[in-house]
Protein backbone atom coordinates (compact mmCIF):
# COMPACT_ATOMS: atom_id res chain seq x y z
CA UNK A 1 0.00 0.00 0.00
CA UNK A 2 2.73 2.58 1.24
CA UNK A 3 4.67 1.54 -2.14
CA UNK A 4 2.39 3.78 -4.25
CA UNK A 5 1.82 6.53 -2.18
CA UNK A 6 3.22 9.86 -2.81
CA UNK A 7 6.76 10.20 -1.04
CA UNK A 8 8.35 13.68 -1.42
CA UNK A 9 12.08 14.10 -0.64
CA UNK A 10 12.15 17.94 -0.01
CA UNK A 11 15.86 17.04 1.95
CA UNK A 12 17.33 16.92 -1.15
CA UNK A 13 16.46 20.36 -2.66
CA UNK A 14 19.28 22.39 -2.50
CA UNK A 15 17.96 25.01 -1.08
CA UNK A 16 15.96 23.47 1.77
CA UNK A 17 18.75 21.62 2.29
CA UNK A 18 20.90 24.24 3.14
CA UNK A 19 18.33 26.36 4.96
CA UNK A 20 17.74 23.67 7.46
CA UNK A 21 21.05 22.65 8.20
CA UNK A 22 21.66 26.98 8.97
CA UNK A 23 18.52 26.36 10.95
CA UNK A 24 19.99 22.96 13.17
CA UNK A 25 23.38 24.75 13.53
CA UNK A 26 22.00 27.67 15.16
CA UNK A 27 22.48 27.56 19.14
CA UNK A 28 19.19 28.93 19.74
CA UNK A 29 16.22 27.06 18.02
CA UNK A 30 13.53 24.44 18.92
CA UNK A 31 15.42 21.45 18.43
CA UNK A 32 17.96 22.40 21.07
CA UNK A 33 16.08 24.40 23.76
CA UNK A 34 12.35 21.48 23.52
CA UNK A 35 12.86 18.71 21.18
CA UNK A 36 15.89 17.09 21.79
CA UNK A 37 15.75 17.31 26.17
CA UNK A 38 11.93 16.04 25.47
CA UNK A 39 13.46 12.81 23.00
CA UNK A 40 16.52 12.10 25.54
CA UNK A 41 14.14 12.34 28.84
CA UNK A 42 12.14 9.31 26.92
CA UNK A 43 14.31 7.25 26.17
CA UNK A 44 14.22 4.03 27.37
CA UNK A 45 17.46 2.06 28.23
CA UNK A 46 20.07 1.53 25.56
CA UNK A 47 22.22 -0.94 26.98
CA UNK A 48 22.87 -3.30 24.28
CA UNK A 49 19.92 -2.16 22.35
CA UNK A 50 19.37 -2.57 18.50
CA UNK A 51 17.89 0.44 17.39
CA UNK A 52 16.25 1.87 14.00
CA UNK A 53 15.90 5.56 13.13
CA UNK A 54 13.25 6.44 10.59
CA UNK A 55 14.38 9.29 8.86
CA UNK A 56 17.33 9.75 10.97
CA UNK A 57 18.73 12.88 8.89
CA UNK A 58 22.30 13.86 9.62
CA UNK A 59 22.68 11.23 11.78
CA UNK A 60 23.51 12.58 15.01
CA UNK A 61 21.09 10.68 17.35
CA UNK A 62 22.20 7.97 15.54
CA UNK A 63 25.92 8.50 17.09
CA UNK A 64 24.02 9.91 20.32
CA UNK A 65 22.11 5.98 20.89
CA UNK A 66 25.30 4.74 20.56
CA UNK A 67 27.09 6.25 22.87
CA UNK A 68 23.88 5.54 25.46
CA UNK A 69 25.02 2.40 24.82
CA UNK A 70 23.19 0.59 22.02
CA UNK A 71 24.77 -2.35 20.11
CA UNK A 72 23.59 -1.38 16.84
CA UNK A 73 22.08 1.32 15.21
CA UNK A 74 20.65 1.17 11.91
CA UNK A 75 19.63 4.50 10.63
CA UNK A 76 17.19 5.18 7.10
CA UNK A 77 16.17 8.36 5.27
CA UNK A 78 15.26 8.97 1.76
CA UNK A 79 17.38 12.13 1.59
CA UNK A 80 20.71 11.17 -0.24
CA UNK A 81 21.99 14.24 1.29
CA UNK A 82 21.58 14.36 4.19
CA UNK A 83 22.91 10.67 4.71
CA UNK A 84 26.03 11.87 2.61
CA UNK A 85 26.36 14.37 5.87
CA UNK A 86 25.44 11.16 8.12
CA UNK A 87 28.32 9.11 6.45
CA UNK A 88 31.27 11.59 6.94
CA UNK A 89 29.85 13.23 10.11
CA UNK A 90 28.39 10.19 12.19
CA UNK A 91 29.95 6.91 10.82
CA UNK A 92 31.31 3.90 12.78
CA UNK A 93 31.31 0.10 12.29
CA UNK A 94 27.74 0.28 14.19
CA UNK A 95 25.86 2.18 12.67
CA UNK A 96 24.14 1.38 9.05
CA UNK A 97 22.49 4.15 6.76
CA UNK A 98 19.80 3.10 4.53
CA UNK A 99 19.16 5.29 1.65
CA UNK A 100 15.08 4.08 2.02
CA UNK A 101 11.76 5.52 2.15
CA UNK A 102 10.47 4.57 5.48
CA UNK A 103 6.91 3.75 3.84
CA UNK A 104 9.62 0.84 2.62
CA UNK A 105 10.47 -0.91 6.04
CA UNK A 106 8.79 -3.86 5.52
CA UNK A 107 11.46 -4.83 3.34
CA UNK A 108 13.94 -4.94 6.27
CA UNK A 109 15.34 -8.14 7.64
CA UNK A 110 15.71 -8.27 11.40
CA UNK A 111 14.58 -7.33 14.68
CA UNK A 112 14.57 -4.10 16.71
CA UNK A 113 14.63 -3.61 20.28
CA UNK A 114 13.83 0.28 20.11
CA UNK A 115 12.60 2.45 16.82
CA UNK A 116 13.36 6.20 17.45
CA UNK A 117 11.70 8.10 14.68
CA UNK A 118 12.26 12.34 15.24
CA UNK A 119 10.28 15.16 13.07
CA UNK A 120 9.54 12.73 10.21
CA UNK A 121 6.05 11.04 10.36
CA UNK A 122 4.32 13.71 9.69
CA UNK A 123 5.88 13.67 6.04
CA UNK A 124 4.47 10.08 5.82
CA UNK A 125 1.01 9.74 4.17
CA UNK A 126 0.51 6.03 4.98
CA UNK A 127 1.14 6.06 8.70
CA UNK A 128 -0.72 2.86 9.74
CA UNK A 129 1.06 1.58 6.94
CA UNK A 130 4.26 1.89 8.66
CA UNK A 131 3.19 1.29 12.27
CA UNK A 132 2.33 -1.59 11.23
CA UNK A 133 5.44 -2.36 10.15
CA UNK A 134 7.36 -0.63 13.31
CA UNK A 135 5.18 -3.29 15.49
CA UNK A 136 6.31 -6.16 13.08
CA UNK A 137 9.89 -5.40 13.43
CA UNK A 138 9.98 -4.83 17.09
CA UNK A 139 10.93 -7.53 19.82
CA UNK A 140 8.71 -7.97 22.26
CA UNK A 141 8.18 -5.31 24.58
CA UNK A 142 10.16 -3.38 22.21
CA UNK A 143 9.45 0.65 22.32
CA UNK A 144 8.61 2.72 19.90
CA UNK A 145 8.98 6.76 20.57
CA UNK A 146 8.60 9.28 17.83
CA UNK A 147 8.04 12.56 17.40
CA UNK A 148 6.16 14.71 14.78
CA UNK A 149 5.04 17.96 14.25
CA UNK A 150 1.94 18.54 16.47
CA UNK A 151 -1.34 18.02 14.99
CA UNK A 152 -2.56 21.84 16.06
CA UNK A 153 0.55 22.82 13.65
CA UNK A 154 0.19 19.99 10.86
CA UNK A 155 -3.84 21.17 9.98
CA UNK A 156 -2.26 24.74 9.13
CA UNK A 157 -3.30 24.67 4.88
CA UNK A 158 -0.74 27.59 4.40
CA UNK A 159 -3.94 29.75 3.69
CA UNK A 160 -4.88 32.79 5.90
CA UNK A 161 -3.11 34.24 8.62
CA UNK A 162 -1.73 31.68 11.05
CA UNK A 163 -2.04 33.84 13.99
CA UNK A 164 -4.16 36.78 15.09
CA UNK A 165 -2.11 39.52 16.90
CA UNK A 166 -2.97 42.34 18.76
CA UNK A 167 -2.48 46.31 17.57
CA UNK A 168 1.11 45.66 18.43
CA UNK A 169 1.59 42.83 16.76
CA UNK A 170 2.16 40.27 19.30
CA UNK A 171 0.16 36.76 18.96
CA UNK A 172 -2.63 36.54 20.83
CA UNK A 173 -4.32 33.75 19.57
CA UNK A 174 -3.35 30.65 16.76
CA UNK A 175 -6.25 30.29 14.30
CA UNK A 176 -7.33 26.87 13.76
CA UNK A 177 -9.18 25.09 10.45
CA UNK A 178 -10.54 22.53 9.37
CA UNK A 179 -8.72 20.04 12.12
CA UNK A 180 -11.07 17.20 11.54
CA UNK A 181 -10.27 17.47 8.25
CA UNK A 182 -7.18 14.86 7.72
CA UNK A 183 -5.21 16.02 4.40
CA UNK A 184 -1.76 16.38 3.06
CA UNK A 185 -0.82 20.50 4.12
CA UNK A 186 1.30 21.98 1.97
CA UNK A 187 3.13 24.85 3.54
CA UNK A 188 6.56 27.40 2.71
CA UNK A 189 9.34 26.26 5.01
CA UNK A 190 12.48 27.89 3.59
CA UNK A 191 11.14 26.67 0.04
CA UNK A 192 7.24 26.88 -1.24
CA UNK A 193 5.20 23.38 -1.19
CA UNK A 194 6.42 21.19 1.81
CA UNK A 195 4.44 18.42 2.23
CA UNK A 196 3.39 17.36 5.35
CA UNK A 197 0.07 14.70 6.09
CA UNK A 198 -2.60 16.07 9.15
CA UNK A 199 -4.02 13.64 10.91
CA UNK A 200 -5.89 14.16 14.18
CA UNK A 201 -4.65 13.59 17.49
CA UNK A 202 -7.44 10.74 18.21
CA UNK A 203 -5.95 9.02 14.84
CA UNK A 204 -2.41 8.90 15.90
CA UNK A 205 -3.56 6.99 19.66
CA UNK A 206 -6.05 5.32 17.99
CA UNK A 207 -3.73 4.15 15.16
CA UNK A 208 -1.27 2.47 17.82
CA UNK A 209 -3.63 1.17 19.55
CA UNK A 210 -5.44 -0.72 16.89
CA UNK A 211 -1.96 -2.06 15.88
CA UNK A 212 -1.69 -3.37 19.35
CA UNK A 213 0.49 -1.01 20.49
CA UNK A 214 0.17 0.01 24.42
CA UNK A 215 0.98 4.00 24.93
CA UNK A 216 3.08 4.50 28.19
CA UNK A 217 3.85 8.38 27.46
CA UNK A 218 3.11 11.50 25.74
CA UNK A 219 4.44 14.79 25.63
CA UNK A 220 3.84 18.08 24.04
CA UNK A 221 6.89 19.97 24.99
CA UNK A 222 6.47 23.77 26.07
CA UNK A 223 8.71 25.84 27.80
CA UNK A 224 9.46 27.13 31.44
CA UNK A 225 8.61 30.73 32.65
CA UNK A 226 12.57 31.27 32.82
CA UNK A 227 13.03 29.97 29.45
CA UNK A 228 10.30 32.30 28.14
CA UNK A 229 11.53 35.31 30.03
CA UNK A 230 14.98 34.54 28.14
CA UNK A 231 13.36 34.08 24.53
CA UNK A 232 10.22 35.58 25.12
CA UNK A 233 9.70 34.52 21.16
CA UNK A 234 8.42 31.42 22.60
CA UNK A 235 5.80 32.55 24.65
CA UNK A 236 3.86 30.83 21.55
CA UNK A 237 4.11 27.13 22.41
CA UNK A 238 1.60 28.27 25.16
CA UNK A 239 -1.21 28.83 22.44
CA UNK A 240 0.22 26.20 20.19
CA UNK A 241 2.83 23.49 20.78
CA UNK A 242 5.00 22.83 18.33
CA UNK A 243 5.89 19.02 18.56
CA UNK A 244 3.98 16.18 19.97
CA UNK A 245 5.74 13.07 21.77
CA UNK A 246 4.55 9.23 21.75
CA UNK A 247 6.28 6.53 23.66
CA UNK A 248 4.69 3.35 23.16
CA UNK A 249 5.34 -0.29 24.15
CA UNK A 250 4.80 -3.35 21.72
C1 LIG B 1 13.25 17.26 10.43
S1 LIG B 1 14.36 16.11 9.73
C2 LIG B 1 14.84 15.20 11.20
C3 LIG B 1 16.13 14.47 11.06
C4 LIG B 1 16.55 13.72 12.34
N1 LIG B 1 15.59 12.70 12.69
C5 LIG B 1 16.74 14.67 13.49
O1 LIG B 1 15.91 14.67 14.39
O2 LIG B 1 17.73 15.40 13.47
C6 LIG B 1 13.29 14.97 8.89
C7 LIG B 1 14.02 13.83 8.18
O3 LIG B 1 13.04 12.91 7.71
C8 LIG B 1 13.42 12.47 6.42
N2 LIG B 1 12.24 11.95 5.72
C9 LIG B 1 11.18 12.65 5.24
N3 LIG B 1 10.30 11.81 4.67
C10 LIG B 1 10.80 10.56 4.81
C11 LIG B 1 10.35 9.28 4.44
N4 LIG B 1 9.20 9.11 3.81
N5 LIG B 1 11.14 8.21 4.74
C12 LIG B 1 12.33 8.37 5.38
N6 LIG B 1 12.82 9.56 5.73
C13 LIG B 1 12.06 10.65 5.47
C14 LIG B 1 14.02 13.71 5.78
O4 LIG B 1 14.78 13.41 4.65
C15 LIG B 1 14.80 14.30 6.95
O5 LIG B 1 16.11 13.81 6.99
Amino acid sequence: MGLNMAKQNIYDNETFFNEYRKLREREVNANNLFELPTLFSLLPDLEGKRILDLGCGTGERCMDYLNRGAAKVTGIDISEKMLAVAKSENSSPDITYLNMPMEDIGSLEGEFDVVISSLALHYVEDFPGVVKNVYRLLSEGGIFLFSQEHPLATCYTGKGDRWTRDENGRKIHVNIAEYCVEKRTDVTWFVEGVQRYHRMFSTIVNTLADNGFKILKMVEPYPTEELVQKYPEYYDLYHKPDFLFVKAVK
